[in-house]
C-alpha cells in the first residue's frame, strides 16, 4: 500500500473507533440540526478532528476540506477531502450503514481514497493507477450488459426537496427496467459497493463533494464510470452523480435525461 494511503487508512480507522465507541449510546449524544434534515452529532466532529490530527501530523503543509471544519488552507496542490461520518441519519437511528470517507486530490486529480465501514470492518481503498481493493482484495465493477438483472443504488433528495418531482420521474423511469433499487443512506458506501460489484449502478442529485470524492476514485479504479447528468466530469462541482459499469452508466444517463429540469442540466 502506498505510504500516503496508509496514513489515510490509519486516520479512517481512528475515526471508525470513535464512531463505534458511541454507537450503543446514541441517546447520550448531543445532536444539532445544521439545516432541514441535516444532522450533526459530537461523534461527527470528534471523528473529523481525529482524522485532521492524523493528516496534519503526517502532512503539515497539505490543505484539508472537512464537512464539519470547512477548509484548512495549505499547499493547494494537495487537497484532502473528508466526510468523517457519511450516513449520520442511519447512525443516529442505529441503522448500521455508515462510513468514513477520505480522499486526497493532487493537482485536482483523485489520487488516494479510503471508504471505511467500521461496523462491518470493511475497508475500501484505491490509489490512482493501482486498482481498487476491499480489505486488500482486488475488486471490480460488474459486467452486466444493460439494465437487465441489475441492482441500482440511489439517494433521495431529502436535503433538496425542490428536486423531488424530477427525482420521482427518474425513479419511475428506472424502476421497471431493473431488478431492484436500494437507498442505503451512505453515498460514499454506495459508490464503494458499486466498485465491489454489489451494485451495478448509482445515481443521486446534489451530493456534497465529501460524499463522493473518495468513492469516485474507487469506482474508476474498479473499472467503472462516473459522471454528472450529462455524462461529463463536473460531478464534484454539481454533486449530481451517475455511476455504473459502462453499460449501466450509459443506460442510466439515457433514462434520467428526459426528467432533468433546467437546474439539473449541468
Ligand atoms: C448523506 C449521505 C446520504 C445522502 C445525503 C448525504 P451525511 O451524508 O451520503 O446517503 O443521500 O445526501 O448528505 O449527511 O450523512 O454525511
Ligand atoms: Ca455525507
Ligand atoms: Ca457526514
Amino acid at each position: 500500500m502506498h505510504p500516503t494511503l496508509n496514513i489515510a487508512v490509519k486516520a479512517a480507522r481512528k475515526a471508525g473507533d470513535i464512531i463505534l465507541r458511541y454507537h450503543n449510546q446514541i441517546d447520550l449524544l448531543t445532536i444539532e440540526n445544521k439545516a432541514t434534515n441535516d444532522f450533526v452529532s459530537e461523534v461527527d466532529k470528534a471523528a473529523e478532528d481525529a482524522i485532521i490530527n492524523e493528516l496534519k501530523y503526517a502532512f503539515p503543509d497539505h490543505s484539508i476540506l472537512g464537512e464539519e471544519n470547512g477548509e484548512i488552507l495549505g499547499d493547494s496542490r494537495f487537497q484532502w477531502i473528508i466526510d468523517p461520518l457519511d450516513g449520520t441519519t442511519n447512525y443516529l437511528h442505529g441503522f448500521p450503514q455508515y462510513s468514513v470517507s477520505i480522499a486526497l486530490y493532487v493537482n485536482n486529480e483523485a489520487t488516494h481514497a479510503v471508504v471505511y465501514d467500521p461496523f462491518k470492518e470493511e475497508l475500501f481503498t484505491a490509489s490512482k493507477g493501482d486498482g481498487a481493493y476491499l480489505n486488500e482484495q482486488r475488486i471490480r465493477v460488474t459486467s452486466t450488459n444493460g439494465f437487465e438483472n441489475t441492482l441500482i443504488g440511489t439517494g433521495f433528495p431529502f436535503k433538496v426537496p425542490h428536486h423531488l418531482d424530477a427525482y420521482l420521474g427518474m425513479f419511475k423511469a428506472v424502476h421497471p427496467q431493473v431488478s431492484g433499487i436500494r437507498r442505503a443512506g451512505s453515498a460514499a458506501l454506495d459508490l464503494a459497493y458499486l466498485a465491489a460489484g454489489r451494485l451495478d449502478g448509482f445515481w443521486e442529485i446534489e451530493l456534497s463533494i465529501w460524499d463522493i470524492a473518495a468513492g469516485a476514485l474507487l469506482v474508476k479504479e474498479a473499472g467503472g464510470y462516473i459522471g454528472d447528468f450529462s455524462g461529463r466530469d463536473k460531478f464534484l462541482e454539481t454533486g449530481n452523480v451517475v455511476a455504473g459499469n459502462e453499460k449501466v452508466f450509459k443506460a442510466l444517463l439515457k433514462t434520467i435525461h428526459p426528467h432533468l429540469t433546467e437546474d439539473l442540466q449541468r
